[in-house]
């Protein structure tokens, strides 16, 4: 019998994909992971068993999640279109890669994925399997089979005796993770209408927040977040306590027409509490500590190195060459951070590190001024000449 590992979550989508896979003769393992949404081991067993699925993995990566995708992430500062902490994206190799592995590890031929013909996931999927094993084969039932539509699948569900649960995923589609949420359809299709109120699950709205402020404070080193107000911490647990203090004062949503890399544009709303924390935090620390050309040089990379991410090349070349620059630059991007947060905004109340650049010696504008004033003169008079030969 021909054997398939299908990246599973117990939803309508990988629930109709067992179905089909199995009516098509093959042989279905699961593999089912926790990066950080509602997740309950002994609900999707039950569920998987309910298919006639024999055997499933379960696995809670969300300590690999953290440390080895957001992490690198963060140092770099990827942030696609300016708006998108690129939470889902991230997600993907990482599930990917252990569809090869459970593949290897069961000698099957085959991986499947419930992702849409339309959009990135299927992408990132597919590219991550073929950098890793170009020989597996790879099902996509929803880029062949005939239910086209959430009715359809709903449906053949029903037909055959597949369990569908109602959440809010029936109105809205959630994916959902600790480095963020997305959310898309229903009504938010129309750029005309602002975003549905009720959609968002990890932050307040404004009129909700409350009246006092909450400070942050983020201790860096080399670039990566160790203590959280003083406390020591795993970056996994950081990145969960600062969803429940940021989320609370409706920090971290954005609004976003994207470009897919199937080359729709599409309309997307995020919710990236922690991330926009730490990100903010991040780059404070980087604005003391980095020389000029390093940091102007770093937002070049940065840009390129969040669209490599969001096209799902995270095992390209270029993309771990690029994660080696950026360590690099980490060196000295050791220090704290202190941020207050207060009605969905980010407000920095402190910079504090052994090796900032700033030298207030030199910034002043009050009596201790070191700056040779005299010197700006003849620089100016160098540096407009090729604009005054023109
Ligand atoms: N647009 C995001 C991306 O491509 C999220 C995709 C999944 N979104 C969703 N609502 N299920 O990374």
């Amino acid at each position: 019998m021909k054997k398939v590992v299908l990246a599973y979550s117990g939803g309508l989508d990988t629930s109709c994909c067992v179905k089909w896979l199995q009516d098509k003769g093959f042989e279905v393992v699961c593999f089912s992971a926790n990066l950080g949404s509602e997740f309950s081991p002994a609900e999707i067993k039950r569920k998987a068993k309910a298919s006639g699925i024999k055997k499933i993995y379960v696995q809670d990566l969300q300590q690999e999640f953290a440390e080895d995708y957001i992490l690198p992430a963060l140092k770099a500062n990827a942030v696609y279109e300016a708006k998108y902490v690129l939470s889902t994206a991230l997600g993907r190799p990482l599930i990917a890669k252990y569809l090869v592995d459970i593949a290897h590890k069961e000698n099957a031929e085959y991986v499947a994925h419930g992702c849409t013909g339309k959009g990135n996931d299927q992408v990132r999927i597919d590219t991550t399997v073929k950098i890793l094993d170009p020989k597996l084969k790879i099902i996509a039932p929803l880029r062949e089979w005939e239910l086209t539509s959430r009715e359809s699948e709903i449906a053949y569900a029903k037909k055959n005796k597949i369990e569908i649960s109602t959440t809010k995923e029936k109105i809205y589609s959630i994916d959902q993770n600790i480095w963020g949420i997305s959310i898309e359809g229903g009504m938010m299709e129309d750029l005309a209408n602002a975003p549905d109120e009720k959609a968002y699950v990890l932050t307040k709205g404004i009129d909700k927040t409350p009246s006092k402020p909450d400070y942050v404070e983020i201790e860096f080193e080399k670039g990566i977040p160790i203590k959280l107000n003083n406390k020591k911490m795993s970056f996994l647990s950081m990145i969960e306590a600062l969803n429940k203090i940021a989320g609370k004062h409706g920090i971290g949503r954005t609004d976003l027409v994207e470009d897919r890399t199937v080359g729709i544009k599409s309309r997307e709303i995020y919710e990236a509490p922690a991330a926009w924390v730490l990100l903010q935090a991040h780059r404070e620390l980087e604005s003391a500590v980095l020389d000029k050309d390093t940091l102007h040089f770093k937002e070049i990379v940065g840009l390129r190195y969040s669209q490599l991410a969001y096209q799902g090349l995270w095992f390209s070349r270029l993309r771990k060459s690029l994660e080696a620059f950026v360590d690099m630059t980490q060196e000295k991007v050791s220090g704290s951070v202190k941020l207050k947060l207060y009605k969905a905004n980010i407000v920095v109340a402190q910079r504090k590190s052994k090796h900032s650049l700033y030298r207030k010696e030199l910034a002043t504008y009050g009596e201790e001024d070191q700056f040779n004033r005299e010197d700006a003169k003849g620089f100016i008079e160098i540096f407009s000449l090729p604009y005054r030969e023109r």
